[in-house]
């Protein structure tokens, strides 16, 4: 590693649940750069057990969290300055489920209560997340925020169902928050919209095998991986990027800005 983008940085990190999960590849990488902190996910995640595997290798400690209990969250960010020793510099909040999405609902006919539920989880919990870090003053200043999104929040894939919504929700939060955090607290928030990535909660979306294929021929860069997101958020999360805050920063290999590519239209043409 030529730079340490990271020293002496302090964080948590939320969502890692297997090794292809987009915040198991950021812990690594924020590892490699010099950071330390906390890993945390929901008491149910950690009985797959894989993330004690990722804490011994980054050093860190696992504190179990539910992202949607406040007091969950209060015990999580008290124990972690405490593990640390002091204010954080950085937070990743790469949390998402959708029952709806889970259970085969299709959009035109949803379930509230699951859409409740994942409203919750994946967009209220950022809120959560944020009001967390506020009220205890867990920041440094120029510390940096970051959520993980997806451009359905902008355009329509009618597989990604509720998901969109909730995606939208979150993307608005750390706009409106951005904005106390950066004239009180000189703290960055910004989302991330990451290309579609084989996770787990990425292959639980309806013919995800197809999408996935379809982004990567639309992408002049091809797919963003899930390594590459991380080397962003490192960047998002150092000292370079310390003006950058309430945005919504695309990260799919130029996707988001393409009307056809030549590969996508060849499948299109007719032979002569
Ligand atoms: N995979 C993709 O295609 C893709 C694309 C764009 C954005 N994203 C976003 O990236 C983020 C990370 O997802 P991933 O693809 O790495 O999948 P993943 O399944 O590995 O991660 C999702 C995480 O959310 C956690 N989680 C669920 N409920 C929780 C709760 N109540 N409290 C705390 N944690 C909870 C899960 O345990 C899991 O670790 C999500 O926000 C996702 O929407 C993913």
């Amino acid at each position: 590693m030529s730079a340490q983008l990271l020293a002496g940085k302090k964080g948590i990190i939320f969502g890692a649940l297997n090794s292809e999960s987009i915040a198991w590849k950021v812990a690594e990488a924020a590892h490699a750069h010099g950071a330390k902190f906390t890993l945390t996910n929901a008491p149910i995640a950690m009985r797959m057990g894989e993330l004690n595997g990722l804490a011994e290798k980054t050093g860190s400690k696992v504190i179990p969290a539910d992202a949607t209990s406040m007091e969950d969250l209060e015990k999580l960010f008290r124990e972690s300055q405490e593990i640390l020793g002091g204010k954080l510099d950085f937070v990743l909040h790469s949390i998402g489920m959708s029952v709806n999405v889970r259970k085969g609902k299709h959009y035109t006919d949803l379930n509230y209560d699951w859409l409740q539920k994942g409203w919750d989880v994946s967009a209220v919990s950022f809120h959560k997340v944020l009001q967390t870090a506020w009220k205890l003053d867990s920041m440094n200043e120029w510390g940096s925020i970051l959520a993980l999104t997806y451009m359905a929040a902008q355009r329509t894939f009618p597989d990604y169902n509720d998901m969109a919504d909730n995606k939208a929700y979150l993307e608005s939060i750390a706009r409106s928050f951005g904005y106390h955090f950066g004239v009180e607290k000189k703290v960055r928030v910004n989302t991330i919209s990451q290309s579609p990535t084989m996770t787990t909660a990425g292959s639980g979306v309806k013919g995800f095998d197809g999408f996935i294929k379809y982004a990567e021929d639309m992408s002049p860069l091809g797919n963003a991986t899930a390594e590459d997101c991380a080397n962003y958020c490192i960047t998002l999360f150092s000292d370079l990027t310390k003006r950058v805050t309430m945005q919504n920063l695309f990260h799919d290999g130029g996707f988001s800005n393409m009307g056809v590519s030549n590969l996508v239209m060849q499948q299109f043409m007719k032979e002569k």
